[in-house]
């Protein structure tokens, strides 16, 4: 049955008519229809004016959404949403002072995580994970990406992603796969970096391949991570896969992590907290998108990405929430808005199509999801808020009222 929600105050389109950005000052256009109505099944079938469809003459359950805002669902396209154990000791520490790396180098950090990974078998990481993407959803996330990169064995790499496989079956939203084996170097290799970025080319990756968990893969470039040149072999090895690659780019240090994924044609590169000229010129000129995530600069205290400088150059950015237990514990793309808007000095607008559209490029789906246009799919989230220009203004509260993908009622 067809679903026809009208009078909408507040019909929020993101249309990008056809295309899959919307970039510099066309990004402050979200394609606003006043008074509203849209028409779907699985995907929409028609949108318009409430004046200019008859409400008793078609055949669908219909929603009266007076006073309301309706949007494309959130498209959070960087998560680590499957994990296990608790890192609130190691934010407790970081509150009086001490930084992500010191943690890190005592042992902490992503190798924490992992140990209670190795430890916890399918069933655990899903009651875990399950929870977490279900309230993303209640917050208006239709579409989500999700990593490995907590295990840093074949096994425990597969056995994250195959955490996906159940989610699919249980919750109506899409679920988008990255495989990131070089997270950190395991202690079993340490020392031995480069031989460890060999296992992952030559064992892991045909396997991650060969068993479709993943669409991408992530590396983290970073200083006491993986170069520049590991990353390099890493993403051209898995691109012989067909695997699409992601980057997370000058997070902690700046190191033309940003160059090298518009070299090896990354379909986006995230963080860059530490981008240089170079890196935004390079990616512009690649088309790479930028990811930003907001809620780590802010949990760890670090500069913000410089959205402003990215936007106004004409560049792709998506926002999406890092959603992990070390460096960013929030599944909540409102909160990644707002955080957008009062730290990296967006508009709203701009938050807006960066959270659905762009999220939607950065991971090949802008064709499908990310904007309500005909024929794409029924992402479709209604907001209790009388035009969106109160999304960020009225922050703290969930606006979300109901949540539909695929054209399903889900929240
Ligand atoms: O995106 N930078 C690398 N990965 C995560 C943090 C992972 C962790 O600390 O567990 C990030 O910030
Ligand atoms: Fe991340």
């Amino acid at each position: 049955m067809a679903t026809l929600i009208t009078n909408i105050s507040s019909l929020v389109t993101v249309n990008a008519n056809g295309g899959t950005a919307r970039t510099g000052a066309s990004m402050n256009d979200v394609g606003e229809i006043r008074d509203g109505a849209i028409l779907f099944d699985e995907t929409i079938e028609w949108i318009g004016l409430a004046s200019e469809i008859d409400a008793d003459s078609i055949d669908a359950d219909v929603i009266d959404a007076q006073g309301c805002t309706v949007m494309p669902g959130f498209v959070d396209s960087h998560t680590h949403m499957v994990f296990a154990g608790s890192r609130s000791h190691e934010f407790a520490r970081r509150l009086q002072g001490v930084s992500y790396q010191t943690i890190a180098a005592e042992g902490g950090g992503i190798l924490s995580t992992m140990r209670a990974v190795r430890e916890a078998d399918l069933p655990t990481l899903l009651d875990i994970a399950e929870p977490l993407v279900h309230s993303a959803m209640q917050h208006g996330t239709t579409t989500v990406e999700i990593k490995s990169g907590y295990g840093l064995t074949l096994d425990s790499e597969l056995r994250q992603l195959a955490v996906l496989e159940d989610l699919r079956e249980m919750l109506p939203i899409t679920f988008v796969g990255t495989f990131l084996g070089a997270h950190d170097v395991p202690p079993e290799y340490a020392g031995r970096r480069e031989a460890y970025v060999d296992h992952i080319i030559n064992d892991m990756l045909p396997r991650i391949a060969e068993q479709r968990v993943a669409e991408f893969c992530d590396v983290f470039a970073d200083t006491g991570y993986f170069t520049n040149e590991d990353s390099e072999r890493i993403l051209r090895a898995a691109a012989t896969y067909g695997l699409k690659a992601k980057v997370h780019a000058d997070e902690l240090t700046p190191v033309g992590a940003a160059e090298m994924a518009a070299r090896v044609g990354a379909i986006s590169a995230d963080h860059l907290l530490h981008i240089s000229e170079e890196g935004m010129e390079a990616m512009k000129e690649a088309g790479t998108v930028a990811t930003l995530l907001p809620g780590t600069a802010y949990t760890l205290r670090l500069p913000y990405a410089p959205a402003r400088a990215m936007i106004d150059r004409g560049m792709v950015v998506a926002l999406a929430t890092d959603c992990n237990p070390g460096s960013c514990f929030c599944e909540n793309m409102q909160q990644i808005m707002s955080l957008a808007c009062m730290n990296m000095r967006m508009s709203i607008e701009e938050s807006i199509v960066a959270s659905t559209l762009h999220g939607a490029a950065a991971l090949g789906l802008a064709s499908v999801t990310g904007s309500l246009e005909v024929g794409k799919r029924a992402d479709i989230v209604i907001h209790h808020v009388p035009s969106y220009t109160e999304l960020v203004y009225h922050f703290g509260t969930n606006t979300v009222m109901s949540v539909f993908a695929g054209g399903q009622e889900v929240a």
